[in-house]
């Protein structure tokens, strides 16, 4: 089993370029079956991450070809005729649901089984699936997997909540639908205003979104084209906290700053130095943070969930008291326990978590339970005195591209262990 090797306490500094955003390449690459034209796809610098591996697995099974052209993606889907995907990788992870959309509106059939559950919270399905069938698809649940089928006709669709991965299923399933969709509450993320751009790219009639209402023309078909993702925010906001919690100063470059709004302004406020440029954001921390009194996860264009456990972490050395307050996955907290190993002084009550402040971190043995609890644990691992082990690193490399490679560029000091560990961290 593989683990990083962290010996903390170090500054980091340097410049890192931001790779495409996990959380739209997804949707897209699932978007690309409603293509079902011989014409090809070209997806333009796609980052090697795990997420993605086992997304092209299920594309793949299901029938399109799928090549690497340097750091491009080719994509033939024009043979896709399979509308079932196979059970082991739909439990790979959440984003197989994204796959109902697609399948449904291009083949009038789908059949999947649950999405895995992780350690952030239950994840239902329930919008999904009654947006579903506001569209006219009849829907069998039984014995864990879900059939649907039916031939997709336009409608006004009122999501109870502003989900992310709703509202991308319910804009995949409306492109070739009968008429035209309204989805109203719908979330206003980058990552929908990058599906719905990469979808017109291929004919499809989509506006609004990145606001509250998005609207959907059913056309008859698509065809093929090229198309580049946004950078990724998350991955970021995890780099200009690395500065933050390790009293360095770190640059992101390739980004869009506005994307960053929310975390900018939290750093600002903290007292941290941030100087945002056309496409770049610079953030430097000589000394500790002020504690926030409180911070808010929402959606967008509120703080992210996604850097949650990560700002977290550098508040754990921020001066004073600090109130996170996780309003988007009840159980997104399973870094504390973790994070109390290294020293942290953190309380939880249901959504909330105070964090107080101490003076220093001490390397730990820790484990990554979920994707960005895993970020965090290494952010906190870089600024710990002595050395760290993180285990469970597959959940860190499912959304995190060479990981110790750029963070030793930045002056970490930091490897990926393989095999038995050499022996119990010396202090
Ligand atoms: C997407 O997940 C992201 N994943 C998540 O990133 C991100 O945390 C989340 O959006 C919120 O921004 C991808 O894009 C692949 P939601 P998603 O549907 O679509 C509830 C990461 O670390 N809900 O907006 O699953 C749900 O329980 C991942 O990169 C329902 O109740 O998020 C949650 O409380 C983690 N019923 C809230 O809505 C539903 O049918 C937000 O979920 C769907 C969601």
């Amino acid at each position: 089993m593989e683990r990083y090797l962290v010996q903390g306490g170090l500054p980091l500094s340097g410049t890192v370029q931001i790779g495409g955003a996990k959380n739209s390449i997804l949707p897209v690459l699932a978007a690309a079956l409603l293509n079902d034209s011989s014409e090809e796809i070209r997806l333009r610098k796609v980052p090697a991450l795990g997420d993605v591996r086992a997304m092209i697995s299920i594309l793949t099974c299901l029938g399109a070809q799928v090549g690497r052209e340097g750091e491009d993606l080719l994509l033939q889907t024009a043979a896709v005729d399979c509308d079932q995907v196979p059970d082991l990788l739909m439990r790979e992870m959440r984003s197989s649901i994204f796959l109902m959309g697609p399948l449904l509106g291009r083949l009038g059939r789908v059949r999947i089984s649950y999405p895995g559950g992780c350690a952030i919270g239950l994840r239902p399905i329930n919008l999904h699936l009654e947006g579903l069938q506001k569209l006219g698809a009849v829907i069998e649940e039984k014995n864990g997997s879900i059939e649907a089928r039916g031939r997709l006709r336009g409608s006004k669709i009122t999501l109870a909540y502003p989900s992310v991965g709703a509202t991308e299923n319910l804009m995949m399933a409306s492109v070739c639908a009968r008429g035209s969709t309204v989805i109203a509450n719908a979330a206003c993320e980058p990552e929908i205003t990058d599906l719905q751009n990469f979808l017109n790219t291929l004919g499809a009639r989509i506006s609004g979104a990145g606001g509250p209402e998005i609207t959907i023309r059913g056309v008859r078909g698509l065809h093929g084209g090229s198309y580049r993702v946004f950078p990724d925010r998350i991955v970021a906001g995890t780099f200009l906290l690395a500065a933050v919690i390790t009293g360095g100063c770190i640059t992101v470059e390739g980004i869009v700053p506005e994307h960053l709004t929310a975390l900018s302004g939290l750093l600002e406020q903290a007292g941290a130095a941030v100087e945002i440029g056309a496409a770049a954001i610079t953030v430097s921390a000589k000394r500790p943070l002020r504690a926030l009194q409180r911070v808010r996860t929402g959606p967008y264009p509120g703080f992210p969930t996604d850097l949650q456990p990560q700002l977290l972490a550098a508040l754990t050395l921020a001066r004073g008291s600090s109130t996170v307050i996780e309003h988007v996955f009840k159980g997104r907290f399973h870094h504390v326990p973790e994070l109390r190993r290294m020293g942290a002084k953190i309380d939880l009550s249901g959504h909330r978590a105070i964090i107080r402040g101490v003076d220093r971190l001490s390397g730990a043995e820790v484990k990554a339970t979920d994707l960005r609890a895993g970020a965090a644990l290494t952010l906190a691992a870089l600024a710990a005195e002595g050395p760290s082990r993180i285990t469970g690193i597959s959940h860190i490399e499912r959304g995190y591209e060479r990981l110790p490679e750029t963070l030793s560029l930045l002056g970490a000091r930091i490897l990926r262990e393989r095999g038995a560990p050499e022996e119990v961290l010396s202090r």
